[in-house]
Formats: structure tokens, sequence, C-alpha cells
């Protein structure tokens, strides 16, 4: 694992960006696993400059990690009733560069029948070739994706309850712009499991502000638990990265960054 600090939300950005643009050139076909939230929106940001700049997307397959169960990318449909992830990742990113809509996948928050969804889901990915380098934030409660505190540490796509903790902080973010009430909001997911996730060549974390840092901290110095799913970061077998802004890395131990430090 290699742990960047960044001085602020805009260098994290830049640097995840630049990451995943150097793979993008020297393999121009890659699989990339694609995130939501607020973090990764300055990555997608700079890599639409990036594409002005002749930045090639032609090639690239892309798999999101999540959506919400109910709902699905309407583009006919106002942002107020259409709240979707996909519908975030074409405003944010898909719909700013030359990516091939076939080659983009999302889970399905329509599926009619969301578990034989999953298991099509998974078998995309084998058929791409696996995901080469997945990003990842990290949820207030430590998960990765939608993998709530005690979901197994070999789970696949599957459909997953929301916990408490992540409806407050995703309706705060996301939802309540839109009107749509608490009580409202999709309380289920389609997620990738943490054993897919774990399958990936190579991951990519990222986490930002003061908020993140006692869950970081947990994350990566703590022990590996289904309690906080991104703990599993220590068990990835290939290259982990992990960027921070200063805040995020705040309770890092001195031990941890000196042996982990870049
Ligand atoms: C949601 C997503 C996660 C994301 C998390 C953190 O729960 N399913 O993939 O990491 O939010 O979001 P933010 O980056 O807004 O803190």
């Amino acid at each position: 694992m290699k742990v960047i600090i960044a001085e602020n939300y805009r260098e994290m950005s830049m640097r995840a960006a630049r990451i995943m643009a150097d793979l993008i050139e020297k393999k121009p076909d890659c699989v990339l696993g694609l995130a939501t939230g607020a973090t990764p929106i300055g990555t997608y940001k700079e890599l639409i400059r990036l594409h002005r700049e002749g930045l090639d997307f032609s090639r690239i397959k892309t798999f999101n990690l999540d959506e919400y169960l109910g709902i699905g990318l309407d583009l006919s449909k106002p942002y107020s009733e259409d709240q979707s992830y996909a519908r975030f990742m074409y405003e944010e990113f898909f719909s700013h560069i030359n990516i091939r809509d076939e080659n983009i996948h999302i889970p399905d928050g329509l599926a009619k029948d969301p578990e034989s969804f999953c298991s099509w889901y998974e078998e995309e990915i084998k058929k791409a070739g696996g995901i080469d380098l997945q990003l990842l934030g990290i949820g207030g409660d430590g998960h990765w994706a939608f993998n709530e505190p005690g979901s197994s540490l070999s789970s696949r796509t599957r459909v997953q309850a929301l916990d408490k903790k992540t409806l407050d902080d995703n309706y705060e973010a996301f939802y309540k712009k839109s009107g749509i009430s608490r009580k409202d909001m999709p309380h289920y997911a389609i997620t990738m499991g943490i054993g897919t996730i774990l399958e990936a060549k190579s991951v990519m974390m990222l986490a930002h502000g003061s908020k993140k840092a006692e869950i970081v901290a947990k994350a990566l110095e703590g022990p590996v638990t289904e309690e906080v799913t991104a703990s599993a970061i220590q068990l990835f077998k290939g290259d982990a990265t992990v960027i921070l802004d200063r805040e995020a890395s705040a309770m890092l131990s001195k031990d941890f960054l000196s042996m982990y430090g870049e």
C-alpha cells in the first residue's frame, strides 16, 4: 500500500487523475472501476480537462461500484425524479468524454430481477478481463461502495440494505436538494461486493476533509474487520494507492506513515 498526502482536495484530485490518465495512455483499452460521491468529482473534472487536451477514452470500459435500488437512468425525467448514480456519472463525467455508451456498465437499479442482474454484472466484469484500476471513496461508516458494516469481506455483487448513517449522509449530500423526503429515498442498493473489489488488479482510494480522518485511520491502521469494510484494503494483493488530503490524513500514526507514506 502506498499513501500519498496531498495539500488539499484539488491536489488529491490532480494526483488521482494523473494515475488514471497514465493507465489509459499505457493501456488504451483498460477497464476502470468507478465510484460516485463528492470525493471523485474533482478527479473526473481533471480527467475531462485532460480529455480536452487529447486523452482518448474511446476504448476504455467502465464498471461502476453501485446504484440505488428502484431508480435508474432516465434522462427524460428531471433531476428531482431521477437521482440515480447513473445520472450522476453522465453529468459529472461520461457526457464530457468520448467513452462509448456500450462500454459503460452501471448496476441497473430498475432491474426486474436484481439477483440475476448481480450475477450477470459479475460475469461482465470477468468477460472484460477484470478491472485494471478500481477507484474508491470511503463512506462515513467505513464502507466501500455500499458494503455496509457486517458485509462479508468475500461478498459479491448483491442487493444491500443501507444503514441509518449512510442514509443520513447520502440524504444530506445527494438527495436533499432534489426535494425528495428522507423517508422516500431508496433504502436499498445494488453494490459490488468486497470480494469483487479485491479481485481488481489495482485499487485507488481517495478521501478528503477532517470528517473522514477517524474512519480513514481505522480502515488503514485498525483491525481488518467486516465492521469497516474499507479495511479490506489491508488484504489487497495488487497495487493499492491511497490519496488523502492533509485533513483526512490527520489521525494516521507517524509509524504508519513512515512505513507507507510516499
Ligand atoms: C456513497 C457511495 C460510496 C462513496 C461514499 C462516500 O455511500 N456508495 O461509494 O464512497 O458515498 O461519499 P462522499 O465521497 O460523498 O463522501
